[in-house]
C-alpha cells in the first residue's frame, strides 16, 4: 500500500518536472503581453506577488505621522512618476499602458488591499516582471513615505481635488530642472528618467 503510494507521488513528481521543462524549453507558452494569462499563471503569479510584499514588509514600521504627511510632496511625486500607468482620480492612464500585461491597477481602488507598510514596499521595490518600477535607488525613505501616504489617500479623492492639487503645485518641485516644469503637458520620458536617476545623497541623509 505504501509502496504503491509511493510510486504514484514518485510518478507524479517526474510527470510534474517533465511538463515544466517541456514547457521551459519547447518556447511553446506564449509569452506575448497581448496575450491574456491563462488562469492558473495569473492565480500563481498573484499569490506569489501577494505573499512576497506580505513577507517583505513584515518589519518595516510606518512612521507615527503617517496619517499627517506632506500631500503636495506626495503628490508632486505621483503625478510625475506614477499617473502616467496609473491614472488618478479623473485621469486617464496614457495609451501605451493598455500593452502592459498584467496592466497597471487603478490605485483608487487597489491601495486599500494593502497596509501601509506594504505600499511603501511595493513602491520602493517594484514588482519584477510586471513593469511596475521601484524607486528606491533614486528617492530617500523620506519622500516614498510622503508618496505612499499620497496613494493611501487616492480611494476617497475626488476628480475635482486631484484637479485642484495640479494648480496649485504648477510648477512642480519633482523636476531637476525647473526650466522643464510646465505641467500640463507631462512628458513621460523625463518621469521615467527621473526614477532611474542617481540616488539624491542630501536627501539620504535625512
Ligand atoms: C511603467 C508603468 C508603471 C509605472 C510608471 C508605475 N507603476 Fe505601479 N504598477 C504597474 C504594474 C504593471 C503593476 C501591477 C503589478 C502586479 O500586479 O504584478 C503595478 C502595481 C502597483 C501597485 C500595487 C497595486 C496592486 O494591488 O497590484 C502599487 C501600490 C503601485 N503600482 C504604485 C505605483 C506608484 C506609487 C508609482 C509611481 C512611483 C508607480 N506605481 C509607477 C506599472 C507601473
Amino acid at each position: 500500500m505504501i509502496k504503491t503510494a509511493v510510486a504514484t507521488f514518485l510518478f507524479l513528481l517526474a510527470a510534474a518536472l517533465g511538463v515544466l521543462i517541456y514547457v521551459m524549453f519547447s518556447g511553446v507558452y506564449n509569452i506575448a503581453a497581448t496575450e491574456p494569462h491563462n488562469p492558473l499563471m495569473k492565480w500563481a503569479l498573484h499569490i506569489t506577488m501577494k505573499n512576497s510584499v506580505e513577507h517583505h514588509a513584515k518589519d518595516i514600521e510606518t512612521p507615527a505621522d503617517f496619517e499627517e504627511r506632506e500631500t503636495a510632496e506626495g503628490f508632486a511625486h505621483f503625478d510625475e512618476m506614477c499617473v502616467a500607468c496609473h491614472g488618478a482620480p479623473g485621469v486617464e492612464p496614457l495609451h501605451f499602458t493598455r500593452g502592459l500585461n498584467p496592466e497597471p491597477p487603478d490605485l483608487a481602488e487597489k491601495a486599500k488591499e494593502w497596509k501601509p507598510a506594504q505600499l511603501h514596499w511595493i513602491i520602493a521595490h517594484g514588482v519584477s516582471m510586471s513593469g511596475m518600477p521601484g524607486i528606491i535607488n533614486a528617492h530617500a525613505k523620506q519622500e516614498i513615505w510622503n508618496l505612499t501616504a499620497f496613494v493611501a489617500d487616492l480611494p476617497d479623492m475626488t476628480p475635482q481635488e486631484y484637479a485642484r492639487l495640479r494648480e496649485q503645485t504648477k510648477p512642480s518641485g519633482h523636476r531637476h530642472d525647473p526650466a522643464e516644469s510646465a505641467h500640463d503637458d507631462a512628458k513621460p520620458a523625463d518621469d521615467l528618467e527621473d526614477l532611474f536617476a542617481a540616488p539624491h545623497e542630501a536627501d539620504r541623509e535625512r
